[in-house]
């Protein structure tokens, strides 16, 4: 099984590679060594990460064919903006005629679209919102793994249940070792092409040790290293990077300052900002967002985190509910509505960037057991599967009863292909 389609290099210009899938174009970046016009490759996240035989990369491509074009009609089914989906609401046809031309929506327009109440109407707004998806993302899904690596973590965010308020919780860190060997199951049994290593801000792990683990995988095998160990300072972006890290990892949470500040006493937003715009500088692959449904936050506060993870360059885009955690200051607070995360997917999916991913977050999963598919049906477009140690997931307790708390790889990577299958999607990233 393989989570990425061979594509056939087209051009080469400097590091800049023009890869062919099926007669579409994209871009990467290529650190190979040896690539020329005609190779087939394998590109993730935007970089070229491995070099295939032709005869192996032109039997997947040939099992893929015939899929491809079976899935797509399945895809197109669910795409399709049919006569059943008019509305009377002249305000909301323009808004949404205006979006399927331009991804500038006005302020008043946004507005009006996340406030929406009105059942038909907000199935109409999601299903455009899937229209686009499909318009810019074809039937592509890109899957990649985490890996949860430790649970300890120094900070004191008023919602997490692995930071300094939970004093009930047992702590983990995994040893090189143990990594290594959960990194060689995704890879060699099932195919991941990309894998994000996560923690809380874990003192117990130096830079040089990260460095060192990262090092150790790029050494061993072709894949995307994304990582996300909170806030590690520009000189820790900058050696992970040369050690092989492609992909950050790294919410701002809320884009409202205030708020975040009473939610991180000590912290402030710019600080975390600056850090996203610094590895967006070196080169990483960015992963950003917020979260959903924090006390006090409005639907204003909602567009100004859509935007501002556009403007810092969002390739993939991470907003997920927030969900009481007992343990925390915030435990008893009431938990956001599901179609509320549904509409600002959806959202997204209308502002954002044509290239970017919009991911279904394991929080929204938990929310709802079907959350995955109404998201993929409301303009996401990407999805994470948790590779962490089945002895080790339940301590990552960010929040209570997290989806696939018990789930084994086997029975997680099954159940995502049946999905995708049923929704007429293919596992692949097509680079950028
Ligand atoms: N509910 C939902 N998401 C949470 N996170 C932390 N605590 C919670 C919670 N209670 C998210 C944060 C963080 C990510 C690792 O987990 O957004 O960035």
């Amino acid at each position: 099984m393989c989570y990425a389609i061979p594509g056939k290099v087209h051009s080469i210009n400097g590091n800049i590679v023009i890869v062919d899938y099926f007669g579409q174009k994209k871009r990467a970046i290529n650190e190979l060594k040896t690539l020329a016009i005609g190779d087939y490759v394998y590109a993730q996240g935007g970089y070229v990460i491995q070099k295939l035989e032709t005869a192996q990369a032109q039997d997947i491509l040939a099992t893929w064919q015939d899929m491809f074009s079976l899935l797509n009609e399945v895809d197109k089914e669910k795409f399709s903006l049919s006569q059943s989906t008019v509305t009377n609401d002249l305000n909301l046809r323009r808004i949404l005629d205006q979006a399927l031309v331009s991804n500038q929506l006005k302020n008043e327009d946004s507005l009006y679209l996340i406030n929406l109440a009105n059942q038909a109407d907000t199935e109409l707004f999601l299903k455009t919102a899937n229209f686009l998806r499909q318009k810019y993302h074809q039937n592509a899904c890109c899957v990649h793994g985490i890996i949860e690596i430790s649970n300890y973590c120094k900070r004191n965010c008023y919602y997490c249940g692995i930071s300094t308020h939970n004093q009930n919780l047992k702590r983990y860190r995994m040893n090189k070792e143990e990594i290594i060997l959960a990194v060689y199951e995704a890879i060699k049994v099932y195919g991941f092409k990309a894998i994000l290593l996560q923690s809380g801000e874990d003192v117990g792990y130096s830079i040089n040790e990260l460095a060192d683990i990262i090092e150790e995988i790029k050494r061993k095998y072709d894949v995307l290293i994304l990582i996300s160990f909170g806030e590690i300072g520009y000189e820790g972006l900058k050696d992970l990077f040369k050690a092989g890290a492609r992909g950050l990892l790294m919410r701002f949470e809320t884009s409202n300052e205030k708020l975040y500040s009473d939610l991180h006493p000590g912290y402030i937003l710019k600080n975390r900002i600056a850090q996203i715009k610094q590895a967006y500088q070196l080169g990483y692959f960015i992963i950003t967002g917020g979260l959903i449904g924090l006390p006090g936050q409005t639907k204003q506060d909602i567009i100004n985190d859509i935007l501002l993870a556009k403007e810092l360059k969002a390739d993939m885009y991470s907003f997920g509910p927030f969900l009481p955690h007992a343990n925390t200051p915030l435990g008893k607070e009431p938990i956001v509505k599901e179609i509320d995360i549904l509409k600002t997917l959806a959202l997204i999916r209308l502002l954002a960037d044509q290239e970017a991913k919009i991911l279904v977050t394991t929080a929204l999963e938990t929310l709802d057991f079907k959350a995955r598919e109404k998201a993929l049906l409301a303009g996401a477009s990407s999805l994470m599967i948790n590779l962490t140690p089945l002895d080790y997931r339940k301590f990552y307790s960010i929040y209570p009863n997290r989806a696939h708390e018990r789930e084994n790889l086997k029975i997680q990577v099954e159940s995502v292909i049946q999905l995708l299958k049923s929704l007429g999607r293919i596992p692949i990233d097509l680079g950028i």
